[in-house]
């Protein structure tokens, strides 16, 4: 199988996907796969019996805890790398290097060099490799992002963002608080969904600068609170506290622009009901006028990222979360762990 080039369509019979990592992440993933018209899940991976087992039930497929198995079946069309970050380049390298299309989660590894082999492992093999920054795909972001290239609110000036939670560690899953397994704190796990969406609206930043805390929970070298500040060539300069300290669900992404502003705000369940506020401000100064949309509770991001992965795969069509936006969002983490250690205002 090769990717087609943009516009040349070609029609497979179901792709086949074999998911590695059946967690919490996994689950999605797989639901998403199940649900497309154009793929069907083939086979379940995972090193714990009892999670491979319990998902291919649900899926009525076969499962098994050697990921040799998903990477021997010539059947297999697409891998999904669902598990703790610390396996992320080296399962996806091995798919890619077995010719396998691969959506692997995000962070893209623990380090840039880590995402510099996935990347350059998917490039040599000439195969799709998606990072699963499934944010991007809510609907109040994906609504945002259009009203902005539309001009709804003008050339950005600010970001603001905040993001976390308050569940102790280890309800997450162990691996999270295992730094050779996470690679990093709060700032890795929700901070760089953050980073990701930063990076779209507002491009690579020049200046990036850090603190980082170890506040409340047991989890030292890693971090459980983290505020990161970010200036770009255009000038905008964007703000972002991520932390496992917030002690309730709380996700707010604020974009001001030249001539109005836009807040997303909950993503579903216990982050509160998705919604997109627009405020455009009146010639004259005064209140701006004000609207805000609700979005259904159904979580639809893993969905719509999918399709997308499908049809890079089947039509060649390019795609978010591609190896440069992955590499780019670990070259900012990575400046942003040094700003903390060293103190200074690093450059990229
Ligand atoms: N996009 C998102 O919003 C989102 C949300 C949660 C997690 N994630 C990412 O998904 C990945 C998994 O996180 P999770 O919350 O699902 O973790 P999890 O602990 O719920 O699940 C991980 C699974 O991987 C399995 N596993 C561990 N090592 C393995 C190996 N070598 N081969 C096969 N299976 C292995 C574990 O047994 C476990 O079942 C992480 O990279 C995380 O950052 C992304």
């Amino acid at each position: 199988m090769y990717v087609p080039a943009p516009g040349e369509h070609v029609s497979y019979d179901n792709l086949r996907v074999a998911v590695i990592g059946a967690g919490w992440a996994g689950v999605r993933r797989a639901a998403a796969a199940a649900g497309h018209p154009r793929t069907e899940v083939a086979l379940i991976v995972d090193i714990d019996p009892t999670a491979a087992h319990h998902l291919a039930e649900v899926h009525e497929v076969p499962h098994s805890t050697d990921v040799h198995d998903a990477l021997a079946d010539s059947g297999v069309d697409i891998v999904i790398v669902a598990t703790p970050n610390g396996h992320l380049a080296e399962l996806a390298i091995a798919a890619l290097q077995a010719g396998r299309h691969v959506l692997v989660e995000q962070p893209m590894g623990r380090t840039v060099a880590e995402a510099v082999a996935m990347a350059s492992a998917a490039s040599s093999a000439e195969r799709v490799l998606k990072v699963g920054f499934n944010h991007r795909y809510y609907p109040g972001l994906t609504r945002a992002y259009a009203y902005f290239v539309e001009g709804v609110i003008g050339p950005i000036v600010n970001i603001r963002a905040q993001y976390g939670h308050g569940e102790r560690p280890g309800q997450l899953g162990a691996w999270r608080e295992d730094r050779e397994l996470a690679g990093g704190g709060q700032l890795t796990d929700h901070g760089l969904h953050v980073l990701d969406l930063i990076h779209w609206f507002a491009g690579e930043p020049k200046e990036v600068f850090s603190f980082l805390q170890t506040a409340v929970w047991p989890i030292k070298p890693l971090e459980d609170s983290a505020f990161a500040l970010m200036r770009f060539d255009s000038g905008v300069v964007a703000q972002m506290h991520t932390a496992w300290t917030l002690w309730a669900e709380n996700f707010r992404f604020e974009i001001f622009g030249t001539e109005g502003a836009m807040t997303i705000e909950g993503l579903g369940e216990r982050y509160g009901q998705h919604r997109l506020t627009v405020a455009r401000r009146r010639a004259h100064g005064g209140h701006p006028y004000t609207e805000t949309t609700f979005f259904d509770d159904e979580d639809i991001s893993w969905a719509a990222e999918w399709a997308e992965m499908v049809s890079a795969v089947e039509d060649g069509q390019p795609y978010m979360g591609s190896p440069h936006d992955g590499v780019t969002v670990m070259n900012v983490l990575d400046a942003l762990y040094r700003s903390a250690e060293s103190g200074q205002l690093i450059g990229l």
